[in-house]
């Protein structure tokens, strides 16, 4: 034995993936109790023809739901504070949060703080929580924010502008279920956001400093099926097979990066969301490919070798089997721009409104674990030449 075998261990709530999974919901959350608060988006309650159904169920089940509808946006502390006031006070037996990633991040903070004392402003300084959550069930309905399976919530703090997670293992979900039928009604721009960000979070995982043996083989698997079907997902969005295959992608690239941790994309993704109101995924896939040309830069033989077996992946072809290493890691860095292209994306930080001003702010409040992980070690003047670089 040579000893350099890297020891790992593993996080993942109970997954449940199935088309239709929604009907499974009232049953899996009646584990938990008769009482319960279920917190989703106005869209998802106004425009899925799922929901009537859902209710229905939970009715017919006799369980008590109480519902709490938001707008789309990214979370607050402040909204976070004022749930769980309620939640407090309604001792409820479990809190379900379905939706997009802003939704999942609301519903877990809540569940999480709801038998902790405290604010949300004090977990974010890096108060623990000592006590488990409510039982909280998570249902996402986009392919790629990855929130259904991480022990962490990104939340506005609005007074110090600043964006910063709260994070334990003891918020994390009992349950995270997937139905890709829930999908469908993504628009073709948040698909793309969505799923950018979910090829972003399994190729910076998989360089990740924190990968080990059984990230890599979720990484791989979901760099290889997003890379196959997100283009057709974003072309087709009523394709249940493509949605299908994302929803897939996102639980591999999830699990991989909720282990593994993740890189500079991430680290720089929250001061730039926390100055300008940007999608993070579209962010994310912006950032991926400048960011990936830094890391080949720094000539680190796993890294290049990664990148090369990413670059295989996209090109399924004999005539690219000769290719040395560093032009596949080339190619898989030009496939991702030329993605971007695809659809009608930009390819350049300018491209999102970001301006030479803006970076040495975005610099200065980049930190944080995604940078520690980050394959290629940054100093402030390294991270101010990349964003240059990629403006
Ligand atoms: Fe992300």
């Amino acid at each position: 034995m040579s000893g350099d075998f890297k020891p790992f261990q593993f996080r993942s709530p109970r997954i449940v993936f199935k088309r239709n999974a929604w009907k499974d919901i009232p049953n899996i959350c009646e584990e938990f109790g008769k009482r319960g608060l279920l917190i989703t988006g106005a869209h998802l309650k106004e425009k899925s023809s799922t929901y009537p159904g859902l209710m229905a169920e939970f009715e017919a089940k006799k369980l008590a739901v109480r519902e709490s509808i938001r707008k789309g946006s990214e979370p607050t502390v402040g909204e976070v504070e004022l749930v769980t006031i309620a939640v407090r006070q309604q001792k409820y037996d479990w809190v379900l949060g379905i939706g997009g990633g802003s939704t999942i991040d609301l519903a877990k903070a809540v569940a999480g703080l709801a038998r902790n004392e405290g604010s949300a402003a004090m977990y974010q300084e890096g108060k623990d929580l000592v006590n488990d959550g409510i039982p909280f069930i998570a249902v996402p309905t986009t392919a790629g924010t990855g929130s259904e399976l991480t022990n962490n919530a990104v939340l506005i703090n609005e007074q110090k502008r600043v964006k910063l997670s709260i994070r334990g293992d003891k918020m994390m979900a009992r349950v995270a279920v997937f139905d890709p039928v829930l999908t469908v009604s993504m628009t073709p721009e948040v698909t793309a956001h969505t799923g950018l960000d979910a090829l972003t979070q399994a190729i910076e995982s998989y360089v990740s400093k924190a990968s080990n043996p059984f990230t890599d083989l979720l990484a791989e698997r979901a760099i290889g099926i997003i890379w196959d079907w997100l283009y057709k997902a974003w072309k087709d969005g009523s394709d249940i097979d493509a949605r299908e295959q994302m929803l897939f992608g996102n639980l591999l690239s999830a699990l991989s990066f909720s282990n593994a941790k993740l890189g500079a994309v991430h680290g720089f993704a929250h001061p730039i969301g926390a100055i300008h109101a940007i999608h993070h995924g579209l962010i994310c896939g912006v950032l991926l490919p400048h960011v990936m040309k830094f890391n080949l830069a720094g000539n680190i033989p796993e890294v290049t070798r990664k990148f090369a077996v990413i670059g295989a992946m996209m090109k399924k072809d004999a005539a690219y089997a000769n290719l040395s290493d560093g032009d596949l890691a080339n190619i898989a860095i030009e496939n991702i721009f030329t993605l971007l292209s695809m659809m009608g994306l930009p390819t350049r930080l300018s491209g999102l409104g970001l301006k030479k001003a803006d970076i040495p702010a975005i610099v200065n409040d980049t930190k944080g674990t995604s940078l520690l992980n980050n394959p290629r070690d940054t100093t402030k003047e390294l991270l101010t030449q990349l964003l240059t670089d990629a403006l």
